[in-house]
């Protein structure tokens, strides 16, 4: 028994020692674990046309004038009359395949013509295939008129060569889904989708889609494989989604509204997006939290706090109506949908929404921790009496979640000082913080959280960019997130805003990722939130660098460990155009060996990521020894990580 007393007390004082030791070279703290995530918003049709796999564009016809001027129910599509077929085509409205998705086009044969009469798709600025690859087809069909309809489908190249082709009769009176898969024979980056009906009489058509099989993870209904990819990876700690400003909309009725998205995809509630387009709801709340568990990071999503966006109708539409809230007697109703949200990703299958979440294909939880209120909203007195109503109807039901406040759209301001105080007051556990700013202000700001109030909310950095993708805004943008790690006591989350943007549709620049629809590239921004994300650690340690002038403002560093690994990782920041010294003792470290990797972003201030030129800039790696004591040159211009490898 004594013997276990001292074995365990010289235990617990080795552990003393090996801290103290640490803390002896400079002092270390523990930081959040989940620092460097990612943000997701459908802005610049990063959902539909971007990540969400669907080749087909409008392909339930409900987009309208109202998403987009010009457009309408028809929009992306063609009438097809080929070898003298006539007849008419309508969109019609009066027994759909479900009421929350009420277009469907009719199409009335009166001649069939050689080749059949129907419809053709353009998807999204056509649609790319890949020989040797397969695509799922799929169409809801109702004979409206008492006859079969023999139907032939084709993938037609931009020069009119038939790439894959089906064919099959309809056997049903009511909506039926047909569903056939195309094998195709040669690659085309603009193709189109030709649907063909073969006989006299009246047909009713409704989402129409093609996929490809090869989805990410190869997960039906589901996301571009290359594009998600890139996402994966970042690697990210956690996902935040579906926006931004797409959370509280352009009015109350174009509220996020997670209901309207789950469940099969024919039923959801399409709506108009508010950056200028369309959502059809097809990556919806439940492929949001598949993707974040098959890419490792942990869900967050935002909802809204009951009010709509501050500038609706302003910014984005005439006669603005502003922030509107939710009706108070509503409010019971729309508290409840969040605690449903809450079940759906976590309760057991024996629930309501844990029983949806199980028929979608995934019995398992998916072991939400956090969750936002909000985005940039106005604090006004309607904003903070529904904000309320949610937050204590959430803290109390589900204390095991962390809840994430917001504090307007600037870094300081009359929303971000209302929103603290208020914050404050109810100890909301965390704050969205979001700022988009010139690079010179994140290089002056490195000191913004050193003095922040550690007793008070703790910080999810939700939106941040330096407003530009050279390498100089990357790395304005690296030094400023080794202050994040520095602080990362205080600061919890961070997420770089908007991630996705496509040629042609881009509302917002500068974004991390950019694609059309067979390329993509990471721009400088991207390849600095990689090598953060890759190399996070759990602990914080200060006075392991140092430089030559401790007054240089051209530096920034840090140091962590990831205590899983044991490696200890040193990150580098030179924005200067010179070589810069800098001397790194490792000597409080147990548990390290000499052998370290060594990875570079370098190169000129100005230089930028394209379509033409992907790699431009990109990071390359090399080994370094790694003694106890050791100078290290920085290149001009740099992002230096020194990972020394732990034993563990
Ligand atoms: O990231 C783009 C937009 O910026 C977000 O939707 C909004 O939250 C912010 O103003």
């Amino acid at each position: 028994m004594r013997f276990k007393t001292v074995f365990i007390a010289a235990i617990l004082f080795g552990i003393f020692l090996s801290e103290n030791a640490q803390a002896k070279k400079g002092s270390s703290k523990a930081i959040s674990p989940d620092l460097f995530g990612i943000f997701f918003e459908d802005i610049n049709y990063a959902a539909d046309g971007g990540l969400y796999a669907e080749l087909v564009q409008n392909r339930s016809f409900e987009y309208s004038l109202s998403d987009h001027n010009g457009w309408n129910l028809f929009t992306g599509w063609e009438y097809i009359t080929k070898g003298y077929g006539y007849g008419t085509i309508s969109v019609e409205t009066g027994s759909p395949v479900n009421p929350t998705n009420p277009h469907y086009a009719v199409l009335k044969i009166e001649d069939v013509g050689q080749e059949g009469t129907g419809l053709k798709n353009s998807g999204f600025d056509g649609i790319p295939v890949k020989v040797g690859e397969k695509y799922d087809f799929s169409v809801f069909l109702r004979p409206v008129s008492d006859n079969s309809f023999p139907v032939q489908v084709k993938l037609v190249g931009k020069k009119g060569v038939v790439l894959g082709e089906t064919s099959f009769s309809t056997d049903s009176k009511g909506w039926k889904k047909y569903s056939a898969t195309l094998t195709v024979t040669q690659t085309d980056d603009s193709a189109g989708l030709i649907v063909l009906a073969k006989a006299k009489g009246t047909l009713a058509i409704d989402m129409v889609s093609l996929f490809p099989q090869n989805t990410f993870k190869n997960r039906p209904n589901g996301l571009r494989a290359d594009l998600a990819q890139t996402i994966a990876d970042l690697k990210p700690k956690f996902m935040r989604f579906p926006g931004g400003c797409l959370v509280h909309g352009d009015g109350l009725g174009n509220m996020y509204r997670w209901e309207n998205t789950i469940g099969p995809v024919e039923q959801r509630v399409a709506q108009r997006n508010i950056w200028g387009y369309h959502q059809t709801a097809g990556l919806g709340y439940f492929e949001y939290f598949q993707f974040c568990e098959d890419i490792g990071a942990k869900p967050l999503p935002v909802v809204p706090a009951a009010v709509s966006c501050q500038n609706s109708g302003g910014t984005w539409r005439i006669g603005g109506t502003g922030q509107k809230g939710i009706q108070l007697s509503e409010m019971n109703d729309y508290i409840q949908e969040i605690l449903d949200l809450i079940e759906y990703a976590n309760g057991p299958v024996t629930s309501t929404f844990g029983a949806k979440r199980a028929e979608a294909g995934h019995p398992k939880p998916f072991n939400l921790e956090y969750i936002g209120i909000g985005n940039e909203d106005k604090q006004t007195p309607e904003f903070r009496e529904r904000f309320k109503l949610i937050y204590d109807v959430l803290k109390a039901k589900h204390p095991e979640i962390t809840i994430i406040g917001t504090v307007g759209p600037s870094p300081k301001g009359e929303d971000f000082d209302l929103g603290w105080n208020f914050a404050t007051k109810l100890t909301v556990p965390m704050v969205d913080e979001h700022y988009y700013e010139s690079p010179e202000w994140f290089i002056a700001n490195q000191k913004r959280y050193d003095s922040y109030d550690r007793t008070k909310s703790k910080v999810y950095l939700g939106e941040y960019a330096s407003r530009g993708n050279t390498l100089f805004n990357a790395l304005a943008e690296a030094a400023f997130m080794t202050s994040l790690e520095r602080n990362g006591d205080v600061v919890h989350l961070a997420s770089y805003a908007p991630m996705l943007a496509k040629e042609g549709h881009t509302q917002w620049n500068p974004d991390m990722i950019y694609f059309n629809n067979t390329t993509v590239y990471r721009t400088p921004n991207y390849f600095v939130q990689q090598l953060f994300s890759v190399n996070q650690g759990d602990r914080y340690f200060s006075d392991i660098i140092s430089t030559e002038n401790r007054q240089d403002s051209t530096l920034a560093f840090s140091c962590v460990r990831d205590n899983k690994s044991g490696d200890v990782i040193i990150k580098l920041v030179n924005y200067s155009k010179t070589e810069k010294n800098l001397k790194i003792d490792l000597s409080a470290f147990k548990g390290i060996g000499t052998k370290a990797t060594l990875t570079q972003l370098t190169g000129d201030a100005n230089a930028k990521n394209s379509f033409e030129s992907p790699s431009n800039v990109s990071p390359s790696n090399s080994e370094l020894n790694a003694p106890k004591r050791f100078s290290y040159s920085t290149q001009p211009m740099s992002l230096t990580i020194i990972k020394i490898k732990g034993n563990k």
